[in-house]
């Protein structure tokens, strides 16, 4: 044996030594999902940081202060995803890696700093809570004309009526894209988190994700050449580390801006609410009680339901951290929705109390790339959820037409959720009136906006 040969050995039999405690989880497999809080308890007694031996191998942190001690070492960790292989060749934040068909960054949420912390600092004027509360008048608008929609049939699907759509116009309004879009991408972002590429549906959702791209680009050309205001503006317009980001790059951040705010929130208002079906007695208390529970109830169901079940990471130089030895170039996961259940800091775990105290959950990440979009989520959950309570207060849901995803190890997500309610009036005009008024409004009052420049909240009468 040549001394390279035996060093590969040597490493061989160093790295099946400090993979230690060693588990064998396939987040992606059903059992993943079904035998999700007996794996938590499992693992949170027995080996909150562990080696798992799937999808080429990774560690996997379980525990919640496991993770609070990792998820914030930026000093070694990277989230950097190297396409061309010109850096040290890290595959970003998904695990497993992405496959041939991804060849872009997923935005700033696959880079380090500075680049990433110079898009925080041009977006955060658009997102902060200031800048929400501009917006809050314009998203109660299309929730009431979501459930106008279907407040006098008794019949409603709060995934495909409400949840889905609600998200998305709000997210196109602050990206400064015409409104009525709205559905070019809303089912191809759900539906490609969903959708596995052996399905015999993925040739039809790979065609709807070429359209929206094609949007995309000729959005994008199209604000750098007409600029109205909103993220697509300040994303064509800014300085990164002293570089204009070219058109891929733009899309990658797109795309993470469209994701972040399609999907998780759809998620979260979906499953509170077939929870609030299965619970009417809770249901009638935050109702009746929300000035003082909403707030907390908000954060309990972000604990409980997880939508972003975690995220992965490379390990950017040696480093020994609460005794585990992890390597440059070693993968990790963050699991968020374990660490959401550790007995440890959470009293009964596995049980939703509306009322829970000093919830220190990381449902929206932990450290320099905790989500950005929060202030948004929370408000436009906040709105769906109350208007359901005030306008469907019966509402039951369809334990048989609830479908939820196959595969939730990624994006904990509902594909439908039928319910009935008491039929009742409504209160205004239908959605595509409702999504044409918006955009005069948008554009007559300028909402897209940056908050250093527009501090008033949108104003709807005429
Ligand atoms: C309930 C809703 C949401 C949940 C649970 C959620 C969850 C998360 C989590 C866990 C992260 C951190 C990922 C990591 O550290 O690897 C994150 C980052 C991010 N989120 Fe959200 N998110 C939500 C809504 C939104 C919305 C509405 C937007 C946009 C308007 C958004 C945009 C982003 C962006 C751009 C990042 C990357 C931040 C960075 O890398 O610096 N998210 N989100």
């Amino acid at each position: 044996m040549d001394t390279e040969e035996s060093r590969t050995e040597e490493n061989r039999a160093g790295d099946a030594e400090r993979r230690k405690p060693a588990i064998s989880l396939d987040r992606l497999s059903s059992r993943y999902r079904l035998e999700f809080e007996e794996l938590s308890t499992e693992f949170h007694g027995k080996c909150p940081v562990a080696w798992n031996d799937t999808h080429g191998g990774y560690w996997f942190t379980s525990g919640h202060k496991e993770l609070f001690d990792l998820a914030r070492r930026a000093d070694v960790l990277s989230n950097d995803f190297d396409v061309e292989g010109v850096r040290r060749g890290y595959q970003g934040i998904s695990i497993p890696s992405p496959t041939g068909e991804r060849r872009f960054r997923g935005g700033f949420l696959e880079m380090d700093p500075p680049e990433q912390r110079y898009y925080r600092q041009a977006l955060n004027p658009y997102l902060s809570p200031a800048a929400v509360q501009g917006w809050k008048p314009v998203i109660e608008e299309i929730t009431r004309a979501c459930l106008d929609e279907k407040i006098e049939s008794g019949r409603i699907d709060f995934v495909d009526d409400l949840a889905n759509i609600v998200p998305a116009v709000l997210t196109l309004a602050l990206l400064g894209m015409p409104l009525k879009d709205w559905d070019v991408y809303c089912e191809p972002i759900h539906a490609m988190v969903y959708t596995p590429m052996d399905s015999p549906l993925y040739e039809r959702v790979r065609e709807l994700q070429m359209t929206m791209g094609v949007h995309m680009m000729e959005t994008i050309n199209g604000i750098r050449n007409n600029p109205r205001p909103g993220l697509i503006d300040e994303l064509v317009t800014c300085e990164i580390n002293g570089y204009r980001p070219d058109d891929m790059e733009i899309f990658g951040v797109l795309l993470l801006l469209i994701g972040g705010g399609f999907d998780t929130t759809t998620a979260l208002t979906a499953h509170s609410l077939e929870w609030l079906s299965e619970h009417p007695d809770q249901r009638e208390r935050l109702s009746r009680e929300r000035e003082t529970l909403l707030d907390s109830a908000t954060e309990e169901f972000l604990r409980f339901y997880t939508p972003a079940q975690g995220d992965g990471r490379t390990i950017s130089q040696d480093c020994v951290i609460n005794g585990t030895e992890f390597k440059e170039g070693d993968r990790l996961w963050l699991s968020w929705a374990m660490a959401n259940r550790d007995e440890k800091v959470f009293e009964d775990p596995h049980t939703i109390h509306l009322d829970r105290k000093g919830n220190r959950h990381n449902s929206f990440g932990l450290g320099i790339h905790r989500c950005i979009g929060s202030n948004v989520a929370r408000a436009t959950f906040k709105i769906m959820l109350t208007q359901v309570l005030d306008r469907m207060p019966d509402f039951v849901c369809d334990p048989a037409g609830a479908v939820h995803y196959d595969t939730t190890g990624v994006i904990n997500g509902m594909k439908h959720l039928p319910a009935t309610f008491t039929p009742g009036k409504r209160l205004g005009a239908g959605l595509d009136e409702t999504i044409a008024k918006m955009q005069r409004v948008c554009d007559e009052q300028r909402l897209a906006e940056p908050v250093t420049v527009r501090k008033a909240r949108a104003k709807l009468d005429d």
